[in-house]
């Protein structure tokens, strides 16, 4: 395994009383796979990742491990983290203008990342960038970037934002909804360039949405969260074929899809639960329509139901996937 988390737990102390966005959550990714985190808001999908990468707000706090190549990452002294986030695991998000100096040309800002880590010149760093922007498809790369940020488009942004995430060679790519802020059009060429990087350069890749339309089609295993917990994972195509859990199955329905009228789009009656006062039991009993009387009170553990996937739920699988 690449990236091993262990019972991870995440609570922020709160004026309102302890917030828990992680309860207890377990999974792995191998070298190069694609993995999707998917879930409603405030499932806990980004809480997830930023408590690996150790970048969680100064109220919260994280237990459990994240084991990245056998290391935990939620023990190391900050200066060995820096290290591992510069150059094993890097990460893209939403909104790319958070993440660039909108004062400082591009040339600048990804030159220094391979001076500051990879201690090479100035000159090589300047080429090695061009060199990105070409794979990530900036036109006219060799004179663009010497532009500032806001000279491009939001798409081209999170493209330089890949880029510059790619110029230490991570072994993983954490991607918090890297499509959301972009128009149709311009999300499909992004996903298609992270497919390129995957095969090109054999990273492996989180990627954490809502849109479970970009996650068919491009991740090998997917993840579904809901109130802090994983409530199924396994092969994407499986799991998408042959939902076993109810909240699974609530939230492809509510996927628009071709062929199928869009009269039968459903959302999940209710609303995601409030994470500082969980039910005792499952998560999702209040919303469920399979709910049974022991739901509500004894939490269903995460267990394997069936070849590479798993499932936490009272009711059998078949019965949903009937
Ligand atoms: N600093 C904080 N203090 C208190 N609660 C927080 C803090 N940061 C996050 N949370 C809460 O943690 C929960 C999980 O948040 P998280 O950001 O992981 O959701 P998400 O699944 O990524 O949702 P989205 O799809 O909206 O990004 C939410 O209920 C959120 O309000
Ligand atoms: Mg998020």
């Amino acid at each position: 395994m690449l990236l091993e988390i262990e019972n991870l737990r995440v609570a922020f102390q709160t004026g309102d009383g302890e917030v828990n966005a992680v309860n207890g959550v377990s999974f792995g990714i191998d070298r190069g796979e694609t993995l999707a985190i998917v879930g409603e808001s405030g499932s806990g999908k980004s809480q997830t990742a930023f408590a690996a990468m150790g970048l969680l707000a100064k109220n919260g706090a994280a237990t459990g491990k994240a084991l990245y190549k056998g290391q935990n990452l939620l023990t190391l002294k900050q200066k060995q983290l820096n290290k591992f986030r510069s150059e094993e695991i890097a990460m893209i998000f939403q909104d790319p203008m958070t993440s660039l100096n909108p004062y400082i040309r591009i040339s600048e800002q990804m030159a220094e990342v391979l001076t500051l880590h990879k201690g090479v010149s100035k000159k090589h760093a300047i080429a090695e960038s061009v060199r990105m922007l070409d794979a990530v498809r900036i036109p006219d790369a060799a004179n663009r970037i010497r532009s500032y940020p806001h000279e491009f488009s939001g798409g081209m942004r999170q493209r330089i934002m890949i880029a510059m995430s790619l110029l230490c060679q991570p072994s993983l790519l954490i991607a918090d909804e890297p499509t959301t802020a972009l128009d149709v059009t311009v999300q499909a060429q992004i996903m298609d360039l992270l497919g390129d990087i995957r095969r090109d350069f054999g990273t492996a890749i989180i990627l954490i949405t809502h849109d479970l339309g970009v996650v068919a089609g491009f991740c090998d295993r997917t993840l579904v969260m809901y109130g802090g917990q994983i409530m199924e994972d396994g092969p994407t195509e499986a799991m998408f074929a042959d939902p076993s859990h109810p909240y699974t199955k609530g939230l492809l329905q509510a996927v628009p899809r071709l062929d199928r009228d869009d009269d039968s789009l459903a959302t999940i009656a209710g609303e995601p639960p409030d994470m500082s006062r969980l039910p005792q039991g499952c998560p999702f009993s209040p919303r469920c329509a399979w709910v049974q009387n022991t739901c509500p009170h004894i939490r269903p553990d995460l267990v394997n139901w069936a070849d590479d996937r798993r499932r936490a739920c009272h009711v059998p699988a078949k019965e949903v996937m009937a």
